[in-house]
């Protein structure tokens, strides 16, 4: 992923470590974050040192490791004032139980609560990363430490569920160090499509002849999962319905998968109603085979060439919900070999909608990257090539500019 797409470079956090096992965690999130283009400044608590050592974590961030208020390196001493005025936000992952109820009562005996305090509550955001067993993480008094931590500002990154360190299973384990960053991300893009639902679909479909054949298409699903994650950072509630591609589900998406275009016909109907925008990414087959073969079809010996197949038409699924009654914002991709802009053109009216994204489909399926062409009533703009997440941001803006939220 291109680090300029995520939107962290230039930006410097401050990271946090209170003392849990998912401190082995943070080492791996320090390099990810520094991968992304940001500056971290680490800060440990005592009981964090006892997990890991500010040694590795210096060498990975390539700072001095904070520990101490008491710190006599700093000309005025006040590290939390220091180190909070020129941070853009403070993460602590992890957050222990012990530290998220410090954060609660505004306690500062120690530098990391203290610098919570002290930070400029309005351009300084908090996340923290909550780490602890699942009895710790079910108690009433952490539930009610985290309703009190979410109603003073405080983003709550996770936690994940699963095995945990003390061989019990349940939530309340760290996320993943890639899971944190997406968050992370997410935290920074602008909400141009708050309270807006959007429904998408993404990649080829697969239209069975026999139980081992099918047609299917080279679409790789990758624009259509950017475009989900764009318009979910951008604080989206995101539908995704997806043929079968082998792409993670981007954070906070729900996603539907399916097989074929009647599959993802009849899925993205159902869903539509509760939708704002509907983006069509996905490369649905036109035909199906009219027929298909319960048994694997066999060469036949003697038999003269190979099986011809009848063919059946597959509904449209954009055409049908742009002409529904109430329709969302409709947005459909135009993939084609040449006569591009003719093409999209053409495609925009006869599909009855007032966006297309026109695009090469040969040279982008499968790629990290590509080259726009968006085209609406009023003419074409040019979105240059670059990975296909930065392309899908600049896409949910315009959308977002449309359908007039996020100015
Ligand atoms: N589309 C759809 N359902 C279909 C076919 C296409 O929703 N059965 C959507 C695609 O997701 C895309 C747009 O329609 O957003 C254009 O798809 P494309 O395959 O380029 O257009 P077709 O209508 O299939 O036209 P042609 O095959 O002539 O290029």
């Amino acid at each position: 992923m291109a680090a300029a797409s995520l939107g962290l470079a230039g930006r410097h956090i401050v990271l946090g470590l209170s003392g849990g096992i998912a401190c082995y965690k943070a080492a791996d999130f320090t390099r990810e974050l520094v991968k992304a283009g940001a500056t971290v400044q680490v800060v440990m608590t005592e009981a964090a040192e006892e997990f890991i050592t500010p040694v590795t974590l210096q060498a990975l961030s390539n700072r001095r490791v904070y520990t101490s208020q008491w710190d006599a390196r700093e000309p005025n001493n006040m590290a939390h004032i220091n180190l909070t005025r020129e941070a853009d936000a403070i993460v602590i992952a992890p957050a222990s139980a012990d530290l998220i109820a410090k954060l609660v009562q505004g306690r500062a005996d120690d530098l990391l609560s203290l610098m919570c305090l002290a930070r400029p509550i309005e351009r300084c955001p908090l996340l923290v990363a909550p780490a602890m067993n699942r009895e710790m993480w079910a108690h009433p008094a952490t539930k009610r430490n985290l309703a009190q931590l979410r109603a003073d500002g405080t983003a709550i990154l996770g936690p994940g569920s699963g095995d945990q360190a003390c061989g019990e299973i349940g939530d309340g384990r760290m996320l993943e160090p890639a899971e944190l960053l997406a968050d992370m991300v997410a935290c920074f893009q602008p909400k141009l499509l708050a309270g807006r639902r959007v429904l998408i679909t993404a990649g080829p479909t697969f239209e069975p002849i026999d139980p081992v054949r099918g047609i299917t298409n080279h679409s790789s699903g990758k624009m259509g999962f950017a475009i989900a994650r764009a318009a979910a950072d951008a604080g989206a509630a995101v539908t995704l319905v997806a043929g079968p591609v082998h792409l993670p589900t981007p954070r906070g998406v729900a996603r539907i998968d399916v097989m074929t275009a009647r599959q993802m016909f009849d899925a993205t109907l159902s869903a539509v109603a509760a939708h704002d925008v509907f983006v069509a990414t996905a490369a649905v087959a036109d035909w199906r085979p009219a027929r298909f073969n319960d048994h694997k079809i066999k060469k036949q010996a003697g038999e003269k060439g190979p099986p011809s197949f009848e063919l059946a038409e597959n509904p449209d699924i954009l055409a049908t919900v742009a002409a529904l009654p109430k329709p969302p914002y409709c947005v459909g991709f135009a993939a084609e070999s040449h006569d591009l802009l003719a093409h999209a053109r053409e495609k925009r009216v006869r599909k009855g909608i007032p966006l297309i994204v026109a695009n090469l489909g040969p040279a982008t399926f499968g790629q990290d990257d590509n080259a726009l062409t968006l085209v609406d009533a009023n003419g074409e703009r040019e979105l240059p090539r670059a990975d296909k997440l930065t392309l899908a941001r600049q896409l949910v803006a315009e959308i977002a500019r449309r359908v007039g939220v996020g100015q």
